[in-house]
């Protein structure tokens, strides 16, 4: 998988079309990603590993309007301010992201392409969030360094999920796999490509619930919370290792492993068993949720292209909703 954020379209130099056409549109895109180790031990200052997930994108466009900053919803323009809930974390980025550019409340509208699910685990929150500030950074025509996005992003991010460890914002707009350890990302080109199913239990989870809930074995058991958090960790620092190495079977082990810790702290669900059960049967190296949790997604590790659609048409046997093959590395990135 090669494709990431595309760089934002602005109007020609020299070009100023009138308020209100589609011409001048400014936008922004993102992506989804997949943690493969290390989610809510992220939460907690340990490691972890995210894939990006280039098909899946979302785009966010402005349009100059009359009136309020607003978003556009199924042919309705709800002023940012006053969002329904669902809406919120998208509202937060934008008026973080009109504040910090000098822009005025009134005369943009924003429209969103998501093809990110909501509640699965995929980074929708971060990923709408990124595209809208990029959006409007190109709108402003203005300039924004990495730790300025960042920080609008995770402004919005902490209306999505509380208390964001930032490996979202990261990984929705990187164009490889990635580390995240003590707040540093660094990239895992694999040394050949390898082959993930995702799959969607079809149950909608709430990253902020899932986080809370997981906080609460912390809080009960705070000994045997460091164990499982150590570990996961640990798991996270190897699985790097051997996705940079293109180690499948060891990959696969680690992602096994780090879905019996997952369930130990409280993030699993029956349908996360199903599917995690159907992919190992059908001969997936490892098999585990991704994300938040408790609903959402699972991520499964193939042999190869073909062997990624065998795992896919049985999780979908075992109920799975809907599903993306993942390739990770490409000719460019194998050996790099
Ligand atoms: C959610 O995609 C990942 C979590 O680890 C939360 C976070 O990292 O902020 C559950």
């Amino acid at each position: 998988m090669s494709q990431s954020s595309a760089p934002p379209l602005g109007p020609e130099p020299g070009v100023r079309p009138g308020p209100g056409t589609e011409a001048d549109a400014a936008s922004g895109t993102a992506h989804a990603k997949a943690i493969l180790v290390g989610e809510h031990s992220v939460v907690y200052g340990r490691p972890a590993v995210a894939l990006p997930l280039g098909q899946l994108t979302v785009t966010a466009r402005i349009r100059r309007v009359d009136g309020p900053a607003s978003l556009r919803n199924d042919g309705a323009s709800l002023p940012i301010d006053r969002l329904p809930e669902r809406f919120a974390s998208i509202g937060v980025a934008a008026r973080a992201a009109l504040d910090f550019f000098g822009l005025p409340g009134e005369g943009v509208e924003i429209d969103v392409a998501n093809e990110i699910p909501a509640g699965a685990g995929l980074g929708a929150s971060a990923a709408v969030a990124h595209a809208v500030v990029e959006a409007l950074r190109a709108h402003a025509d203005a300039e924004l360094s990495d730790t300025e996005r960042f920080e609008l992003v995770q402004t919005a991010e902490r209306t999505a999920h509380g208390n964001p460890s930032g490996l979202d914002a990261l990984a929705t707009r990187t164009e490889l796999p990635l580390l995240f350890q003590a707040r540093r990302t660094t990239p895992l080109p694999p040394s050949a490509p390898l082959w993930f199913t995702i799959a969607d239990t079809g149950v909608r989870s709430s990253t902020k619930q899932a986080v809370a809930h997981i906080a609460q074995f912390v809080e009960g058991r705070p000994l045997r919370a460091q164990t499982v958090l150590d570990r996961l960790g640990e798991l996270a620092l190897r699985a790097a290792g051997d996705l940079r190495a293109a180690r499948t079977a060891e990959l696969g082990a680690r992602m096994d492993e780090a879905q019996t810790a997952l369930d130990e702290l409280g993030a699993g669900h029956p349908m996360i068993d199903r599917l995690t059960a159907a992919a190992r049967a059908a001969g997936a190296h490892g098999a585990k949720l991704t994300g938040a949790g408790r609903g959402g997604c699972v991520i499964a590790l193939a042999g190869d292209a073909a062997h990624a659609r065998e795992l896919l048409a049985a999780m979908r046997a075992a109920g799975a909703v809907s599903g993306e093959l993942v390739r990770i590395g490409d000719a460019a990135e194998a050996g790099a």
